[in-house]
């Protein structure tokens, strides 16, 4: 199997200083955990940044450095004024709303373009330094729009993936960037590009034939004098671990722990990073409401939201943390008594184990984003529920819902019929939720993480399919 040269803006590790000591911790978010394992598999290389390595000392640096060559981990060091300019800038301030359709949040002038190009350029150097003839490249995600066009540059013969994780906007949405044509061809620099839907994929054939006037002929395009090749391909989870974590002892007696803490209540589950596209407030308020049309429930409820802090240096992050502080507040407020609120909300982040547990122990997993490219939490609940028990409440805007058709789908943005939705999920019988929850899970198994990077490479090198466990 040729060697797998990954290459995201992120490494799937992130170096965190506290005070005096160093710890290199997972990274947050569907991108690094995805594709975490598969890179264990490979036997590649993985480029990408691994946070602010600045105020480490010699031999902290030396530690961590051996920590990665071990990891087969590139790592790509960037200063203050890019992070703040290529990643919390053009890339979380403009193509991060763009994509998800929330044109307001977008700055009104176009000041950091120069250093996300400048970045890409970095990445694509680092790569083709990196590049051994035969290796296959995969670039992931929209903060390096550009580096397959840069790579095909600078290495014509080589083989080039890249991976769209998020929402490919309508080509209405998409025209409104300064930058269209730029990322368009940033992006026909590859060999095969991939996002999670049909329907990303013909939003992106849309801006090429607005664009640039360029036709798709089913699943290919011709660009200078290449063919360019397009699909869908749905990402999924590692869900063998996800079961097997569910089964496992100390799992199974937190879970029990967490169910005696909510003893006589039912437990509904949120997990997401704290992002503006996940929809936390609208689905507070779709509990609010349903405890305030439905006394019957009051005290009755336990709503774990998990939180992950995430991109806190943007404004419109931080805004919206103290959106949700005060709706949340403002729930138990009302709805709370001295023995008990309605709403737990932790904002922090938790491992794979810890994950595990809190999906296993939910009646009712929440899952509403107002936009989302596809959503692995909603798979890894189903994954980690071997009771073929709990229902799953989906948003119909996130890429899941494709797949996912026997989840409880609403509007996200209907409040009244989310409530609907929750209570329905509530009141299910057992034969109603074991059907489902079997179904989702054959889902999930069949489309795990290793049948996606497999379905993706196979059609990059042109053959049927290649096993990265092999
Ligand atoms: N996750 C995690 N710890 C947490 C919460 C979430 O590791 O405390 C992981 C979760 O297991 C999932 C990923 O973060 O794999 C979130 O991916 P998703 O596609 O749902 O959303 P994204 O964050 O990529 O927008
Ligand atoms: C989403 C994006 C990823 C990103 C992740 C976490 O999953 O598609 O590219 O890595 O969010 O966000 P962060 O900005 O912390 O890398």
């Amino acid at each position: 199997m040729p060697r797998l040269l990954l290459v995201s803006n992120r490494l799937p590790v992130t170096v965190k200083v506290e005070k005096d000591s160093v710890a290199v911790v997972r990274s947050a978010g569907g991108l690094a955990t995805g594709l975490r394992r598969p890179h264990e598999r490979s036997g590649g290389q993985w480029i990408g940044w691994p946070g602010d390595m600045s105020r480490l000392s010699e031999s902290q640096r030396t530690r961590v450095e051996e920590q990665f060559a071990e990891q087969r981990y590139v790592p790509i060091h960037l200063t203050a004024s890019e992070v703040s300019r290529y990643y919390e800038g053009y890339s979380n301030r403009v193509l991060w709303p763009l994509c998800h359709y929330m044109l307001d949040r977008i700055p009104r002038q176009d000041r950091d373009w120069e250093v996300y190009r400048k970045v890409n350029e970095r990445f694509a150097d680092l790569t083709a330094k990196q590049y051994q003839p035969g290796d296959t490249i995969w670039v992931h995600d929209y903060q390096l729009m550009l580096v397959p066009g840069m790579l095909r540059e600078r290495l014509p013969e080589a083989r080039i993936g890249y991976f769209h994780h998020i929402p490919f906007p309508s080509s209405e949405i998409f025209r409104t960037l300064p930058r269209r044509e730029a990322l368009l061809k940033g992006l026909l620099g590859a060999d095969l590009i991939g996002f999670h839907t049909v329907s990303y994929v013909r939003h992106f054939s849309g801006s090429l034939l607005r664009q640039l006037s360029l036709d798709t002929d089913v699943d290919s395009i011709m660009w200078q004098g290449r063919q360019v090749r397009v699909g869908a391909f749905p990402m999924g989870i590692d869900s063998d671990s996800f079961d097997s974590l569910a089964k496992e002892v100390s799992v199974l007696e937190e879970v029990a722990s967490l169910r005696r803490t909510a003893e006589g209540q039912r437990i509904l589950l949120g997990i997401d990073r704290l992002d503006y596209t996940k929809g936390i407030p609208r689905r507070l308020l779709a509990v609010q409401r349903l405890l305030e049309r439905e006394p019957a429930w009051r005290g009755r409820l336990r709503f774990i939201q998990v939180a992950v802090p995430s991109r806190t240096q943007v404004e419109a992050y931080a805004t919206y943390r103290e959106q949700v502080n005060e709706l949340v507040g403002r729930i138990n407020g009302q709805y709370g008594s001295v023995q008990n609120v309605p709403v737990h909300y932790l904002y922090r982040s938790f491992n794979e184990k810890q994950l595990a547990g809190l999906y296993r122990a939910a009646d009712v997993m929440l899952v509403t984003p107002v936009r989302d490219g596809m959503n692995l939490v909603a798979k890894e609940f189903c994954a980690s529920r071997p009771d073929e028990d709990g229902v799953l409440v989906l948003s119909e805007l996130a890429g899941a819902a494709d797949e996912l058709n026997k989840a409880l789908t609403v509007n996200p943005y209907d409040v009244e019929s989310t409530a609907d939705a929750i209570e329905q999920a509530l009141e299910m019988g057992e034969h109603e939720r074991r059907e489902r929850m079997r179904a989702l899970r054959a889902q999930v198994k069949a489309h795990d993480v290793h049948w996606w990077v497999s379905h993706f490479l196979g059609r990059l090198q042109g053959l049927p399919s290649v096993s990265v466990r092999d």
